[in-house]
């Protein structure tokens, strides 16, 4: 009899949890993964900076692929994928915690802004006025200033739970950082049940200023960290890139590849030619392409997992960055430490330092307009 009661509880209680989970409560913060498996994004608590709350959204495809994203930085945490021999690895780097983002992340899956990469000595002109931003690279002004948007908690957008679509908004007011104009942020993730990974950008500003966004994501497609990627064959449509002077500023000059360590457009493996580049690949690439539509401008496999990654964007250009400065000091959740090109980045934007540089194309946005572009990731196993 009492062997029967139990029965009796068992059942009831698992009826309990199916009823819950399909009760279309997805809309709720939930405190474990037990029920991230679904297609759609689930939301779980990452914990708290400025006195905001801060969320981890987990996007599930009908594949079971997942990507986790925060709302602090609109970072990518997290993109697991199976690999060749079948086991689920992710191929970014990233914190399990939002500690590890606190603590000293070198943009790690972040959203990078107003401005992705540098402006020469922080300063800039739109007509007559000069513009001083936060200087915070040696001289030169980096990824958005002090607190750029990699720093800040943004708001999301309730959307269907049932799609794996995250749509992240920012306001970063006139002034923030030395920028003109408040300036409206919108960044779309959607992740497909083809293995893209679309981000979409777009803004609007009620004074002229300068906006260069871009994602950060390192990738290590063998989806373990303590491999580094100069084993990854990397292809880049581009005949030209941007040299830069010591400070990584880029000269002005738009060089040739042809015949130089930075000509990918036939593949050929990242650490081939590594040490020709003195401190590694950081670079922006001058992409080829035919106009602005939403075209392939790089393609980088690797056989330790059989993963091959295709970069699709919009944008003119492309910082090839191969994680030179990641030295061991920050360590992942699993305490093993990011050495010198465990990650590479494919930082799809306009060229670095545009703002000084009026022969290369403008990233100058007036009120009225409105800046859109879209970079998509795809993952695919060979
Ligand atoms: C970019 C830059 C690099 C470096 C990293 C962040 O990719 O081009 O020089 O600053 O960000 O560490």
């Amino acid at each position: 009899m009492k062997f029967l009661h139990y029965r009796f509880l068992v059942v009831v209680t698992a009826l309990l949890i199916i009823t819950a989970c399909n009760s279309g409560e997805e809309n709720k913060t939930v405190t474990s993964e037990s029920m991230s498996l679904k297609v759609g994004v689930v939301k779980i608590d990452f914990g708290t900076v400025d006195g905001k709350p801060v969320y981890q959204y987990i996007l599930t495809n009908a594949k079971g692929d997942q990507v986790k994203i925060t709302n602090y930085g609109a970072t990518v945490t997290s993109w697991s994928s199976l690999d060749k021999n079948g086991k689920k690895t992710s191929i970014v780097l990233g914190f399990d915690s939002l500690s590890g983002y606190l603590g000293g992340s070198p943009y790690f899956g972040a959203v990078v802004g107003r401005y992705g990469n540098r402006i020469a000595k922080g300063k800039f002109k739109i007509g007559d006025s000069t513009y001083t931003l936060a200087v915070n690279n040696g001289a030169n002004h980096l990824h958005g200033g002090i607190k750029g948007f990699d720093k800040q908690v943004w708001d999301v957008a309730e959307t269907a739970d049932s799609l794996p679509v995250l749509s992240l908004n920012y306001l970063s007011k006139d002034g923030e950082e030395g920028y003109p104009g408040n300036l409206k942020v919108n960044v779309t993730y959607t992740l497909t049940d083809e293995d893209e990974l679309t981000i979409e950008y777009t803004a609007e500003t009620d004074k002229p200023t300068v906006l260069n966004l871009t994602n950060h994501s390192y990738f290590n497609l063998t989806g373990d960290h303590s491999n580094n990627i100069l084993d990854h064959k990397m292809m880049i449509k581009a005949d030209y890139y941007t040299p830069v002077d010591t400070g990584l500023i880029p000269t002005g000059e738009l060089r040739a590849v042809k015949g130089t360590p930075f000509d990918f457009n036939t593949p050929k493996k990242i650490g081939e030619r590594i040490g020709k580049v003195p401190g590694g690949y950081d670079h922006n690439f001058v992409l080829k392409r035919t106009d602005s539509s939403l075209q392939l401008i790089a393609s980088v496999t690797d056989t330790v997992s059989g993963r091959k990654l295709e970069v699709f964007t919009t944008q003119p250009g492309v910082q090839f960055y191969t994680g030179n400065f990641l030295n061991g000091s920050i360590k992942g959740s699993d305490e093993i430490p990011f050495n010198k090109n465990a990650g590479f980045c494919m930082e799809t934007q306009h060229f670095p330092d545009s703002p000084n540089k009026p022969k290369f194309p403008t990233t100058l946005l007036k009120p009225g307009e409105k800046y859109h572009t879209i970079t998509k990731y795809r993952l695919s196993v060979e």
